[in-house]
């Protein structure tokens, strides 16, 4: 961040603190510091989407698995030792998007040099890839610092896992400050992407044991996923599909 800059940085803070905003945290946050990032932001994700859809998913997932482990601190994205975020057991070969970060970071930094966050890249990069790929939009606060520490052994704990219960799930949520109505509206990110067959094909084949498929799941949908999964699943133990 060169003088210039900096001096803008604290005129802005002074800024907001003087008119008593009470979040820190701003869309304009990088107004005079960086005023294409939007611009650039959405350029390379459309490019990204354009190579390859499904890495509008992706993207929002990534700043998901960043937000549960000490905030969204951009940390997720640190290459560390064994227990750094990237090799904790929700991430290792299933986070994907990296390089597409990468390739953002870049662009923005020949454009403005030194003054915008990687956590702040990646959680404007999530949102326009939900926009991009046809949810909604909304206005992403910005001036979060990239964390310096990547913590595996928390990712472990915090980020929910598929075979959790409900109620472990709520209340992962609520350790990061989101409610019952919060876990329903973000769980709709499922409805784009993809997982592995690994985790849910108990609920095709042997749900809770009963070595049934579970009888909430609408019929369709068993159909085509059994197909998907039969191959690749050791509990083929119906004839369902
Ligand atoms: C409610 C608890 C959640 C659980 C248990 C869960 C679990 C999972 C699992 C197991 C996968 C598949 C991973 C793989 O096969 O490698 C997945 C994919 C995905 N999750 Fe979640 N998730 C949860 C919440 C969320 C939230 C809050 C978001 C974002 C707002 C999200 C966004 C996604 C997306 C977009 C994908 C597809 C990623 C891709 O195709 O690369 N999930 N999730
Ligand atoms: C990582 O998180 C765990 C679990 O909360 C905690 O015990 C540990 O001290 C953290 N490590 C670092 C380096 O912050
Ligand atoms: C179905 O699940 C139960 C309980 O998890 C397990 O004991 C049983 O071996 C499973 N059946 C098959 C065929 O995998």
């Amino acid at each position: 961040m060169n003088r210039s800059s900096n001096a803008n940085f604290w005129l802005v803070n002074f800024f907001i603190l003087s008119v008593g905003v009470r979040s820190q945290l701003t869309p304009d946050f990088y107004k005079t510091t960086c005023p294409d990032l939007y611009r650039i932001v959405r350029r390379e994700v459309q490019k990204a989407l354009k190579y390859e859809m499904r890495m509008g998913a992706s993207l929002l997932r990534l700043h998901f698995h960043d937000c549960f482990v000490n905030g969204c601190d951009g940390s997720i994205l640190l290459d560390g030792d064994q227990d750094s975020e990237k090799f904790a057991t929700p991430n290792l070969n299933s986070a994907r998007g990296f390089e597409v970060i990468d390739t953002i970071k870049s662009s923005v930094e020949r454009a403005c040099s030194g003054a915008v966050s990687c956590a702040d890249i990646l959680a404007i990069a999530a949102r326009d890839s939900v926009l991009l790929s046809g949810g909604p939009f909304w206005y992403v606060q910005l001036g979060r610092r990239d964390g310096l520490i990547s913590n595996g052994t928390l990712a472990n704990l915090a980020i929910p896992s598929p075979f959790d219960t409900l109620d472990t799930i709520i209340s992962k949520f609520n350790d990061v400050g989101l409610d019952l109505k919060d876990v329903v509206t973000l769980s709709g990110a499922h409805t784009t992407g993809r997982a592995r067959c690994t985790f849910f094909s108990n609920r095709l084949f042997n749900s809770s044991g009963t070595e049934a498929p579970d009888s909430t799941i609408e019929t369709t949908m068993l159909t085509e996923y059994c197909k998907i999964c039969a191959y690749k699943t050791v509990m083929r133990t119906q004839p369902v599909c």
